[in-house]
C-alpha cells in the first residue's frame, strides 16, 4: 500500500495544468470528502498492521502535502496569467490624485513673515519650554505680580521654574541675551495657555513675535511698521487705530486695531459693528527688560510687538470658531488650497 501511495506522489509532482477546471478535477480526485485517493487511504488506516502504521501515516501525508502545494502554486500561476491577459485601455483618464496643502496657520505664518522680511526684519526661533526668567521675570513681570495672572500657565511637571510658553515674547529675551543692537526680529511660535477650549480661545496657539531695537527708535517707527503690515495683509485701504494698553515688558503700551476688511470699515457681525478688529499688542520696550539682558537703555530704545496667527487668520478670513485649526477636518482645511 505504501508503494502504491509513492507512485501517486510521482503522478502529484509531475501533474501540471493552466485550467482550472482540470486543476479543480486533480484536487477532487485527490481530496474530495467522497472516494478522494488521500481520503480512502486514510479511511485505511486502522487496517495497517501497527509496526507499518507510523511509515504510513508519514507517507500519506506527504502525498497530501504535496496535492495541497501543487495545488496552491498552480492557482496562483493560473491567477496571474488571468490578470496579464487584461487589456488595457491607455487612452482612460488617470484617477484623480488628492494633494495635501500647508495648514492655514501655516500659510498666514509664511504671508505675516514675508510681509515682515521685506522690510529688514529677520527670522529667528526660540524654545517652547522655557524657564520663568525668559517667559516672566526678564519680561519685567515681578515674582507674585497680579500681570503673571494675564496668562495662565502651564507648569512642566510640576515644577514653578519651567513653563509652556505662554507668549512669544519670551524670544526677546533669549534673543537679546545672546545679540547687541542693532537688530530687527520676528519671532513665530507655538504659545500654550491654560485657558478652556472655545470659539475664541484654545489652550494651544500660534504667535508672531516682532522686535527691533536701535539707537533713536520712536513710537513712530512701530505705527509705520503695523501701518505697512496692515497694508500689506488686509489690503491697500486698510487703515490702523492704536489705543493705550498695559504689558509689564513695553512702556508705554498699546493695543492696534486694524479696519476690518470684512466689511471694509462698515461693521458687520465678524468686527461686531464696530468697523475695527483688534489685531495685537505692542509698544516700547520697557528700559528695564533692556537692562535685564545687559543693553544700555540710555543709548538703546526698542518696539515690540506680538500676535496671534489663528487670530489674524480668523480676522481675515472671516472664520467664526478657532477649534477649526485643531479639528484636521479637510471640509476646513482644504479651503485654503489655493492661498
Ligand atoms: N506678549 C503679548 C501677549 O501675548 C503681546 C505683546 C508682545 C505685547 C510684544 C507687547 C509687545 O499678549
Amino acid at each position: 500500500m505504501i508503494d502504491k501511495i509513492k507512485v501517486y506522489i510521482e503522478e502529484v509532482n509531475s501533474f501540471s495544468t493552466n485550467k482550472s477546471d482540470e486543476l479543480e478535477a486533480f484536487k477532487n480526485k485527490f481530496l474530495s470528502k467522497k472516494n478522494g485517493i488521500v481520503t480512502n487511504f486514510f479511511n485505511e488506516f486502522r487496517n495497517i498492521p501497527p509496526e507499518s502504521k507510523k511509515e504510513f501515516g508519514q507517507v500519506l501525508n506527504n502525498l497530501k502535502n504535496n496535492v495541497e502545494q501543487k495545488y496552491a502554486s498552480i492557482k496562483e500561476s493560473i491567477e496571474q496569467q488571468a490578470d496579464s491577459n487584461i487589456d488595457i485601455d491607455l487612452s482612460l483618464p488617470g484617477e484623480n490624485i488628492i494633494l495635501g496643502s500647508l495648514h492655514p496657520v501655516t500659510v498666514v505664518r509664511r504671508q505675516i513673515l514675508d510681509i515682515f522680511e521685506k522690510i529688514g526684519f529677520v527670522t529667528i526661533e526660540t524654545p517652547e519650554i522655557d524657564d520663568d526668567w525668559h517667559n516672566f521675570t526678564a519680561l519685567n513681570f515681578p515674582p507674585e505680580h497680579p500681570a503673571r495672572d494675564m496668562q495662565d500657565t502651564f507648569f512642566v511637571e510640576k515644577n514653578p521654574d519651567v513653563v509652556l510658553r505662554t507668549h512669544t515674547s519670551n524670544g526677546q529675551i533669549r534673543f537679546m541675551e545672546k545679540h547687541k543692537p542693532p537688530f530687527k526680529v520676528v519671532i513665530p511660535g507655538r504659545t500654550y495657555r491654560n485657558e478652556d477650549i472655545s470659539a475664541r480661545s484654545h489652550f494651544m496657539f500660534h504667535q508672531i513675535e516682532g522686535l527691533y531695537v536701535n539707537e533713536n527708535v520712536s513710537f513712530i517707527d512701530l505705527k509705520e511698521t503695523l501701518l505697512f503690515f496692515a497694508k500689506e495683509f488686509f489690503g491697500p485701504k486698510s487703515k490702523i487705530r492704536i489705543r493705550p494698553s498695559y504689558f509689564p515688558f513695553t512702556e508705554p503700551s498699546a493695543e492696534a486695531d486694524v479696519t476690518c476688511s470684512i466689511c471694509d470699515g462698515k461693521g458687520c457681525n465678524v468686527c461686531k459693528y464696530t468697523g475695527w478688529l483688534e489685531i495685537l499688542g505692542c509698544g516700547m520696550v520697557d528700559t528695564n527688560v533692556l537692562e535685564n539682558v545687559g543693553i544700555d537703555s540710555k543709548k538703546y530704545s526698542g518696539y515690540a510687538f506680538g500676535m496671534g496667527i489663528e487670530r489674524i487668520t480668523m480676522l481675515k478670513y472671516g472664520i467664526k470658531d478657532i477649534r477649526y485649526f485643531f479639528e484636521n477636518d479637510l471640509r476646513f482645511l482644504s479651503q485654503f488650497q489655493n492661498l
